[in-house]
């Protein structure tokens, strides 16, 4: 669509020498009023007359050069200039668009020769993914595919939480586990084999053994100081921990299907931490509170704690050294950071820091921030042990597909993968269907609904679309070659006008969802496809024409929604099976 609202712009200039922004063209109530609809009042601003009069004089002269490039009728309504282009000429753009540019479909390049980098999913080590994590990776994954599709080098970043103060609790919890278990060599085999969940097992039995026994919190302040203090053997345990919870990270995203082009973490900064304190006393100033190290900032109401009184070192301590790192080595364009609104205050702090160092990048970084995940009465928080985790929610929703699939196909092919395809897919596409945000309130029942606005009411329909053209393809067999044209009476239905111009707007909506940061976008886009086939397919039956040209029509239009829908789900990190 923006090719045709480029156009109108155009021949609006051409007439009045006037310019108008991108932004200024406005979606019609309804498609019997045009496709889409250009307001006349800043033109009238500049020109001195009522907006009416600007739009019914536009009108007239627009139509003969509209006319020419595509459009069949320019009208005025109103303040507002409304037109509808030509069916066949439409389909033709569009169908030129999916052959010549499938996988790009909708991108228009507005990326190109620029990097972002983008920081998601950022678990933290020895703990287990939470739904929390879930919302940055899906939105974070979501985001770098909408910027790929733009053309920008993409650098997908996940900041493991790989160093800090809780790694002194989890030493001192592997330490405690020895007596328990027989030898250090036990522990560490045990924690091999149940890897995450035995870790976060030993971190919460700290944690309550601790509320008994103060003296545990001394100790693991003690530990972590060991540990940044280069302490060899405390260093081993880390480490072990750290390579496990790896591991299990890395089966997670490859069943998610996410990529990462660096596994950052925290303690990559580890060295250059005092370099970079010394830099904020430097040039910003800082004062020894309570035998911390703080920095006051102005506008800030709470002063900026950068190490802690026992010398530990802290999260945005890292997060100053991770920032300009990541400039060094990406020159960004753009740095995103996929975090829970939860941190607003952290990156609030952290820019403005940035900020008062005098760094050039800080206005290229951004705080992509996102509501609460929750998931029935269930709450998130590790330290009490009760959080709900990803994998089971996982595996929860394909157990639960897989029901869904035995009543309505007893005898699909690969019904284990496709359960996981409609599982995973339900969560994701629930979770990015709304905006970022908004709180989210899972509920399984809308999520896996067939009807409703949901992943699986598209992947279905994309496996109608293969059905479909396995059945057409054998009645086409049957049919001779018509005039190879498009009939003009069934572009002209409105289900296919409709469905075309569903396809039309994803451009539209993935300008949108790349400026605003905003993965919802696309899956109303693909939903709205989705719908428009299928008022498609109840209003025509595909299978009675017997005009080959009618057929062929109908066959094309399905083949492209079948791409778009999966296209549109792939944006949104969701595979589409072929059956189910
Ligand atoms: N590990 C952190 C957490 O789980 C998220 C890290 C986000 N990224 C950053 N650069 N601070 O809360």
């Amino acid at each position: 669509m923006r090719a045709s609202i480029d156009r109108v712009h155009a021949a609006i200039k051409a007439h009045l020498q006037l310019s108008l922004d991108a932004t200024d063209w406005a979606p019609t109530p309804n498609k019997q009023l045009g496709d889409f609809a250009i307001p006349c009042f800043k033109l009238a601003k500049a020109l001195g007359k009522a907006p009416p009069l600007v739009a019914t004089e536009l009108a007239t002269a627009l139509s003969a050069p509209l006319k020419a490039q595509g459009f069949s009728e320019v009208r005025a309504v109103g303040p507002y200039v409304n037109v509808f282009r030509e069916a066949a000429s439409l389909y033709q753009e569009l169908r030129d668009e999916l052959k010549n540019n499938p996988t790009q479909f909708g991108g228009r390049g507005l990326g190109k020769g620029k990097t972002v980098v983008i920081d998601f999913s950022s678990p933290n080590v020895a703990k287990e993914i939470g739904l929390h994590h879930l919302r940055s990776t899906a939105i974070g994954n979501s985001l770098s595919r909408l910027f790929r599709l733009q053309g920008f080098k993409v650098e997908n970043i996940n900041y493991l939480g790989d160093w800090g103060t809780s790694f002194g609790k989890l030493i001192e919890a592997f330490k405690a586990e020895i007596p328990l278990i027989g030898s250090a060599a036990a522990v560490e085999k045990k924690l091999l084999a149940e890897g995450l969940p035995y870790m976060l097992d030993l971190y919460v039995r700290y944690n309550r053994a601790e509320k008994e026994n103060p003296a545990l919190s001394e100790a693991a302040k003690a530990a972590f100081q060991k540990l940044e203090s280069g302490d060899a053997e405390s260093r081993k345990i880390w480490q072990l921990f750290r390579d496990a919870s790896i591991r299990e990270f890395k089966q997670l995203y490859a069943r998610l299907g996410v990529d990462f082009d660096h596994f950052d973490g925290e303690s990559l900064y580890e060295t250059r931490l005092n370099a970079a304190v010394q830099e904020v006393t430097d040039k910003v100033g800082t004062r020894i509170s309570e035998g911390a190290l703080v920095c006051e900032l102005v506008g800030h109401k709470v002063p900026i704690l950068l190490r802690k009184d026992d010398g530990a070192s802290l999260y945005i301590t890292r997060d100053i050294v991770a920032a300009e790192d990541r400039w060094q080595r990406f020159h960004f364009d753009h740095s995103l950071y996929v975090v829970a609104v939860q941190q607003k205050l952290h990156f609030q702090q952290l820019f403005d820091l940035l900020r008062a160092l005098g760094k050039p990048f800080v206005d290229r970084c951004e705080h992509v921030s996102f509501g609460m995940l929750s998931f029935g009465s269930k709450t998130m928080k590790s330290r009490e042990g009760n959080m709900i985790f990803l994998k089971d929610a996982l595996d929860e929703g394909k157990a639960k597909a897989l029901e869904i699939i035995r009543q309505k196909n007893p005898d699909l092919a690969d019904a284990d993968d496709v359960a996981e395809m409609i599982g995973m897919g339900a969560i994701i596409f629930f979770d990015l269907s709304q905006n970022r945000s908004h709180d989210v309130k899972f509920d399984w029942d809308s999520a896996l609904s067939f009807e409703g606005d949901t992943s699986p009411f598209v992947q279905y329909t994309h496996a109608r679309c293969t059905s479909l053209l396995e059945k057409t393809s054998s009645h086409r067999k049957t049919l001779t070659n018509g005039s190879g044209e498009a009939p003009p009476a069934l572009l002209a239905h409105e289900a296919v006008r409709g469905l075309l111009l569903a396809w039309d707007s994803f451009d539209l909506a993935a300008e949108k969802a790349y400026v605003h940061r905003d993965p919802s976008q696309i899956a109303s886009v693909t939903l709205d496809i989705a719908k428009a086939f299928n008022q498609l397919y109840h209003k025509v039956r595909f299978l009675d024409t017997s005009d080959a040209d009618e057929l062929d029509l109908l066959m094309e239009l399905t083949r492209g929604t079948k791409h778009l829908l999966k296209h549109g789900l792939a944006l949104l990190g969701i595979r589409a099976p072929e059956r189910m």
